[in-house]
This record gives C-alpha cells, structure tokens and sequence, in this order.
C-alpha cells in the first residue's frame, strides 16, 4: 500500500498538488492523508497517522514547497508522529524498511534554486531524506514539479500522468517482490 501523506496550506488555491492528487487518488493501493482537513486546529492524532504509516509499504510525503522547506503542519506531523520508541531510539522500528518518496513541488524552476553556498534544489531534500535515513526507511530519487509559477495545462496534465506512472511502477514492482519471496519460501 502506498499512503500519501499530503500537506497542502491553501488546498483551494492548488493547481499542481490537486492535479498530481487527481491522477492518483483512483489507483487501487493508493491511501491519501489530507493532513490539513484532518487537523485544521494542528491537533495531530498521532496514534491514527502511527496506525496509517504501520499499513503502508511507501509513505510519500507530498506538499508545495514553503520557503525552500515544508508547510508547517508537516513539519508538526513529522515532529508528532515519528515518536522515539516507534520510529527511531530503542525498539523504534515501525518503519524499518519502508520506502519514503518526496513528491514536491515549486514554483520557481531548477534557476530559482541557484541561491546560497550549496546552490542545488536536491540539497533541498537533505533534511527529509536523513530523517527517513534515521528511521530505517530507504529513501527513493525524489518526484519534483518545478516552474508552477508558469506551469500551463500540458505540463500540468505531463506531471499527473509521470506521478501516476511513478506510483504504479512502484505497486507493480512491489508486488513482484512479494510475488518472488513467496515462491522462493514456498
Ligand atoms: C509561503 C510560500 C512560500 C513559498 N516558497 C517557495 C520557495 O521557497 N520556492 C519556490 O520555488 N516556490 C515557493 N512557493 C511557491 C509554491 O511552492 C508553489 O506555488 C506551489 O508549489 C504550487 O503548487 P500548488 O499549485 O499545488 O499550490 C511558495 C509559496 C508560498 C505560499
């Protein structure tokens, strides 16, 4: 199962994020989290996120990207939810040798990200990437949608359709996997 963990501030202002989410939501084995429907009042249910994340093969973390970082109510779940005891620390392992894909988007395009002493958006990843490190998870290239400032509709419904492609290679080659270590132990 792949659960998408979505965190988006302004949901009815979104072109890219609802477009990304539309080409998804119908795929069998996809779970989406709204996390700002479900906390409006950030008052994270950490047991019921613990409980989804358990279920998941793959958590993909999607959100606009804020201020070269996340919005805050992901930042507040990851805080929350990746609890000491369950996600790292002694016999924190709940989410040993799952997969973590960050599917983000940006408004400015690869240019934007030129800034600073490390001047690269895949920098940008190097927080995420080494908490899902930390917690046992094996991270995946990451998913970007650059330039939606300028985005038009082809590149919009070019984005859906690559996420889409993306998750059900995914699910196909899981279950493959699955499929493999079967017939080998039976
Ligand atoms: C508060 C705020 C901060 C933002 N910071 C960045 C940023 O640092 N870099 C960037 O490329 N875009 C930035 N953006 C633009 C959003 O990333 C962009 O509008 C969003 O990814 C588009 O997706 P959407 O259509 O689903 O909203 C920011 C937007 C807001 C509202």
């Amino acid at each position: 199962m792949i659960l998408i963990i979505y965190a988006h501030p302004y949901p009815r202002h979104s072109h890219a994020n609802q477009r990304l989410l539309q080409a998804v939501k119908d795929i069998p084995g996809v779970e989406i989290r709204v996390l700002y429907e479900l906390y409006p009042d950030f008052d994270i249910d950490i047991k019921a996120e613990q409980r989804a994340l358990e279920r998941a093969d793959m958590i993909v973390l999607q959100h606009p990207m804020q201020w070269y970082s996340l919005p805050p109510l992901l930042k507040l779940w990851i805080d929350k939810v990746l609890e000491h005891g369950w996600a790292y620390g002694h016999e924190g392992n709940a989410l040993m040798g799952k997969d973590c894909l960050w599917a983000v988007t940006s408004g400015g395009d690869e240019q934007h990200f030129a800034l600073g002493d490390s001047p690269s958006f895949a920098v940008l990843a190097q927080p995420l990437q080494a908490t899902a490190i930390y917690c046992g998870m094996n991270w995946q290239p990451y998913f970007a949608v650059h330039g939606t400032f300028t985005c038009n509709e082809p590149a919009l419904i070019a984005a859906g359709e690559a996420y889409r492609h993306r998750l059900m290679q995914y699910l196909m080659q899981h279950r493959e996997q699955i499929a493999e270590q079967g017939s080998a132990h039976g």
